[in-house]
């Protein structure tokens, strides 16, 4: 072979990031990728998954595979879901409906930013099943109208994202991506403020806890999620306050820098609250295998955060749905090498040793 000849990666999910650089403003780019601090958490996560070893079984009857499942009751075609992320509209001029149309091709469930650009009613008309993620403000009844309108327009469930009392410092450079927004690609959902009144109201709450968690229960009638959660201490006081499922993630490293993996974390929060809830990771998901350790480690299902945004750069909806199609067949792939035959089947004895973080209990 010629010594010029490139190198093409043989997995799609492989080739996004750098199709996803080759059509996205460098500093788009920049701000997808990146983490917070020194991107410590952000370079780890998916090392995390790929430490994990396993003992399969064989002898078994793998004829069968059943990657279907219900997550809170909706119905999915595989366990990975899309993990809510702001500026579709950056990646993609259809946004989180063209994001929406790729997840309804694949049979998927979309987390939708309430950061959103795309009205949530242009979400339901693609026939996707979507979860609304959102943020309680400071001032408790300004968070009210925009969960309204996503559960009028079809939201199934509400994901609370608790990590974020602030939104941690990026390096992004001289040019940031806020140079490159347009007004309209974020929040298009929300009511116009009204002139006068004090913009702070609308700031993330810092004093969030878990009586916000039994207030949205009880006021917008979906079940809630909780996303963001690492200690298992605060899954407990989650599933006390009346959460439906508990989400194991570190956003992608864009919190608290050398915060812990989500890999790591997750077997102590599931051993600690499966048994009530549902509980879903994310962070660094890549490959079949690793929801293959996810399920092993008690999660329901994984989500995918930038592959989907740098699939939706590249491809548009026909990249997600690829996406999500790949590493469904991987998946399948890894349960019949695994000797199970659905997600929910596989237990911790898979893992060599007692899986990642599970010598603190
Ligand atoms: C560009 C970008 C924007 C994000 N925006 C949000 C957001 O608005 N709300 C939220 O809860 N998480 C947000 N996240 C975090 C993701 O939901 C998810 O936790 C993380 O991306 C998963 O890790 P992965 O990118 O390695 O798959 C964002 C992540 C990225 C990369």
């Amino acid at each position: 072979m010629s010594g010029s000849c490139e190198v093409r990666p043989l997995r799609y999910a492989d080739t996004l990031e750098e199709a996803a650089r080759r059509v996205l403003p460098e500093e788009v780019h920049r701000y997808v990728a990146t983490g917070a601090g020194r991107s410590i958490s952000t370079g780890e996560a998916t090392g995390a998954w790929d430490a994990i070893r396993f003992v399969p079984r064989v002898l078994r009857d793998v004829t069968r595979v059943e990657l279907r499942t219900t997550l809170l009751g909706t119905e999915v075609r595989s366990p990975f879901g899309i993990a809510p992320t702001t500026l579709q509209r950056a990646a993609h001029p259809g946004g989180e409906a063209e994001m929406a149309a790729g997840v309804a091709d694949a049979g998927g469930l979309l987390v939708v930013s309430s950061n959103s650009g795309t009205p949530f009613e242009a979400l339901s008309e693609t026939g996707a099943a979507w979860w609304l993620q959102m943020y309680v403000t400071a001032d408790r009844p300004s968070t009210a109208p925009v969960v309204e309108r996503a559960v009028a327009a079809g939201a199934r469930a509400l994901v609370l994202t608790a990590d974020t009392p602030v939104v941690a410092a990026k390096e992004l450079g001289e040019r940031t991506v806020w140079d490159a927004v347009e007004p309209g690609w974020l929040r298009a959902n929300f009511p116009e403020p009204d002139p006068g009144s004090d913009p702070s109201r609308l700031e993330k709450a810092r004093d969030l806890g878990p009586q916000d968690i039994t207030w949205l229960v009880d006021t917008f009638g979906l079940p809630v999620v909780v996303k963001g959660v690492l200690h298992p201490a605060d899954a407990r006081r989650c599933v006390d306050a009346g959460a439906a499922a508990v989400w194991v993630s570190n956003h992608g490293g864009r919190q608290l820098d050398q915060v812990v993996s989500s890999a790591e974390a997750l077997g102590e929060v599931s051993a600690e609250v499966g048994d009530e809830v549902e509980v879903y990771v994310d962070g660094g998901v890549r490959r079949g295998v690793h929801a293959l350790a996810a399920a092993a480690l008690g999660a329901r299902a994984v989500f995918l955060g930038r592959p989907a945004l740098y699939a939706l750069a590249a491809d548009g909806r026909t990249g997600v749905a690829r996406l999500l199609g790949d590493l469904a067949g991987e998946l399948e792939e890894a349960l019949r090498l695994s000797g199970h035959v659905a997600p929910e089947g596989v237990g911790r004895d898979l893992l060599h040793g007692r899986g990642p973080g599970l010598d603190r209990l």
